[in-house]
Parts: structure tokens; C-alpha cells; sequence
């Protein structure tokens, strides 16, 4: 039996139709076509697709471009009433905090309400635009420069199999507590940074690195100390994480000279720090993940740092959605158990 130590990794816990991370392949699967197939999508046909109908009938919840705007309409006003008294909050909290004081509605609710939060934060006067696609309205209130680096980040980070914040969501549901519910409790999963706070410190790392006269060195030392290098190792992932290219790929898409600079410099620290890992831990694999490439690519939208984890909530509620309806299809109460090995009474 696995003991408590062990994270509960390799433990199955049931079945899915959404997605297949391939950890040894570094492939991942989302409904029988790769991730890089399907960069073309907008947000809400990815909604459409990671919401299919297979197993349960969520089809009918799934978000058409009209419904999404004008639920973004419908939850605008509350959020910005509610601006004032979450100021104080980190961005991840502000959007917890907002989602968990909205009236009752459905999952395109759910979904604008966590892009309108983090548009009307950076621009509380904004007013949403309906005719427009969910991205293009949100990078425009949210005065970012590059909406397609949005759109392809948010479609890179969907949807990603039992991870924290997901298996998360899915308790929750199933104890009928309801989608807002199971909503807010992935996003206090997602808050850790052992899961989607990594971002932020990866760029720390890389200013750091930037002004270091020997970065090898410096990535030794941090190693020697024990500390953890941000943007590397996965639970699943035995090789490169796929989604690290695409958004790599993105990066070298872009328009921005000032880009192109700063990703060629994170090219060449990938490849010190992962040296560094390797020699540190030659029994386990330890490549880059997701994060490191989402630091770049949300520095060059616009994005501070304190940010990056909510932006990232923003694209994977598609995800926790598509589990919590199976989920709720499936109805069963998750309970594991876990081994005692306290004391008994004498
Ligand atoms: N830097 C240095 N050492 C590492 C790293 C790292 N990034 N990742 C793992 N290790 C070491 C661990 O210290 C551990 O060493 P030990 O056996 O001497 O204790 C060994 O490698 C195995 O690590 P685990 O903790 O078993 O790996 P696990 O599968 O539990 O963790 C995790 C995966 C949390 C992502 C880990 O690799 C990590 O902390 N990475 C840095 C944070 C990060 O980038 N998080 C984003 C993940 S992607 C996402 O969630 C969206």
C-alpha cells in the first residue's frame, strides 16, 4: 500500500475521457488529439471540445462565443462592486474571493468571471464588448498587447489530466457541493508553488541569472542549499514537458524584438540549469516544465508577476470544468482511505 510520504503517486484513482499525459512519451492526449494539434482553436471551441459530450451530457453547458460575452455582461457589474474589498488580495485570492460572492448562474458564469476579474483589476473602468471572442474582449480591458499569446497560453494550459487543483475540483464535486465550489477549492490548490505559482519565481531566477557574472555556478549553489530550481520536474512528466515547446514556440512567434532577446538568454539557462539538475540527481529525471516558458511568455504579454498564477486559472477552468462534469456524471462521493499508523490505546 502506498504510504502517506508518497504524494499518492502512481495511485490511479479512476477513469477519464478528457486527457492522456504521457509521461514517458511527453505527449499529452486531450480527447484523442495532441496538444499541438490543436493551437487553432479559439477559447471558447476549446471549451466546446474539452466539454464534449461523451460520458455526460455537458454539451449544453459549453459556452458559444454569444453566450460567453454575455455572460461577461452579466458578471461585470458584481466584480466591479466587489473591486474595492479585495484589493488587499493577491490576484489568485482576488479571484477566489469574487467568484465565491457571485450570484447564482452556470459554467460560462464561472469562466467570465474569472476573466473578468482579472481584466477589471488592471482596468476597473473597463466595459466588456459581447460581439468580441472571450480572449480578444479580455486582452483588450486588460490592456495587453499581444491577445494571440493569450489565446495559445490558455489553450497550452486547459486542460492536464489529475493534477493538484484538478482532483481538487473533482472531491469537491463529488460531494454535490456544486461547480462554484469545486471552482474555488482548485483554485486554492492552483495558489501553491509547487503547482501554479511557479511562474513568478522562474523570471525572479532568470534576473538573477541575467546579472550573474557565472550562472552555472549560481544554479549549483541553489542546488547545494537544496533549494528547488522553478520552471524544472514534474510528478508525471519523465522527459520534457510538451507543453514547455509550444509555449516556447509561441514565444518565437511573437512580434516582439524585445522578446526574441529575452527568450534566446532562457534558452541557454534551460540548458545550464538542467545540466545542473542532472548532475545534481542522476537517478531522476528533472526537465523543464511548463512555468518556465509561461514566465517569458507572460512577461511579454504584460502581465506582473503576482499575475501569473490567476491568468493561469483563467485557461484552466476549462479543465476543472470538463472534470467536473464528469464528475458529477459519474456521482460518486470520492473517500479514499489512508493507513493509521498512530498510536492504539492500551
Ligand atoms: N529543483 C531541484 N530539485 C528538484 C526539483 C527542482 N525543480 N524537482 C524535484 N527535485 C528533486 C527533489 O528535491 C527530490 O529530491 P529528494 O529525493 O532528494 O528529496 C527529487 O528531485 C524528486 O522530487 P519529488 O519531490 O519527488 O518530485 P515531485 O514529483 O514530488 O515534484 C514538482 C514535482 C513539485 C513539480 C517538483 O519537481 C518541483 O518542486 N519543481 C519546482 C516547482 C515547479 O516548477 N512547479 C511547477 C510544476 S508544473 C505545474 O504544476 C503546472
Amino acid at each position: 500500500m502506498n504510504v502517506v510520504s508518497s504524494g499518492l503517486e502512481g495511485v490511479c484513482v479512476g477513469d477519464s475521457h478528457i486527457s492522456l499525459v504521457d509521461g514517458q512519451a511527453g505527449r499529452l492526449i486531450l480527447r484523442g488529439f495532441h496538444l499541438q494539434e490543436l493551437g487553432h482553436k479559439s477559447y471558447e471551441e476549446m471549451a466546446q471540445f474539452l466539454w464534449e459530450a461523451r460520458s455526460f451530457e455537458a454539451c449544453r453547458e459549453a459556452p458559444s462565443l454569444e453566450g460567453l460575452g454575455a455572460a461577461r455582461v452579466r458578471v461585470a457589474p458584481w466584480i466591479r462592486e466587489l473591486l474595492p474589498l479585495g484589493q488587499h488580495l493577491k490576484p489568485i485570492e482576488w479571484l477566489r474571493f469574487a467568484l465565491d460572492r457571485l450570484p447564482e448562474g452556470g459554467p460560462a458564469d464561472w469562466v467570465a468571471a474569472l476573466g473578468m476579474g482579472l481584466a477589471l483589476r488592471r482596468n476597473p473602468e473597463a466595459q466588456p464588448d459581447p460581439g468580441l471572442d472571450h480572449v480578444s474582449d479580455i486582452a483588450r480591458m486588460a490592456l495587453l498587447n499581444w491577445p494571440d499569446g493569450l489565446r495559445r497560453y490558455w489553450l497550452c494550459v486547459a486542460e492536464h489530466g489529475m493534477n493538484a487543483s484538478t482532483f481538487t475540483a473533482r472531491v469537491v464535486a463529488s460531494t454535490q457541493a456544486g461547480q462554484r465550489a469545486a471552482l474555488s477549492a482548485a483554485l486554492g490548490a492552483l495558489q501553491g508553488p509547487l503547482h501554479g505559482g511557479a511562474p513568478g519565481p522562474v523570471l525572479d531566477m532568470l534576473d538573477i541569472l541575467q546579472n550573474h557574472p557565472d550562472p552555472s555556478a549560481w544554479l549549483r549553489e541553489q542546488l547545494g542549499r537544496g533549494e528547488r530550481l522553478m520552471g524544472f520536474g514534474h510528478r508525471i512528466y519523465r522527459v520534457r514537458d510538451p507543453r514547455a515547446e509550444v509555449l516556447r514556440l509561441a514565444c518565437q512567434q511573437s512580434p516582439s524584438e524585445d522578446l526574441a532577446e529575452r527568450l534566446q538568454f532562457a534558452e541557454k539557462m534551460e540548458k545550464l540549469a538542467t545540466d545542473a539538475l542532472a548532475e545534481h540527481k542522476p537517478g531522476r529525471v528533472l526537465q523543464t516544465n511548463v512555468e518556465y516558458y509561461t514566465a517569458i511568455l507572460l512577461d511579454a504579454l504584460g502581465f506582473q508577476r503576482d499575475e501569473f498564477t490567476a491568468v493561469f486559472a483563467c485557461g484552466r477552468v476549462l479543465g476543472w470544468l470538463a472534470h467536473v462534469f464528469e464528475q458529477e456524471a459519474e456521482g460518486r462521493l470520492i473517500r479514499p482511505e489512508v493507513r493509521y499508523v498512530g498510536p492504539l490505546p492500551t
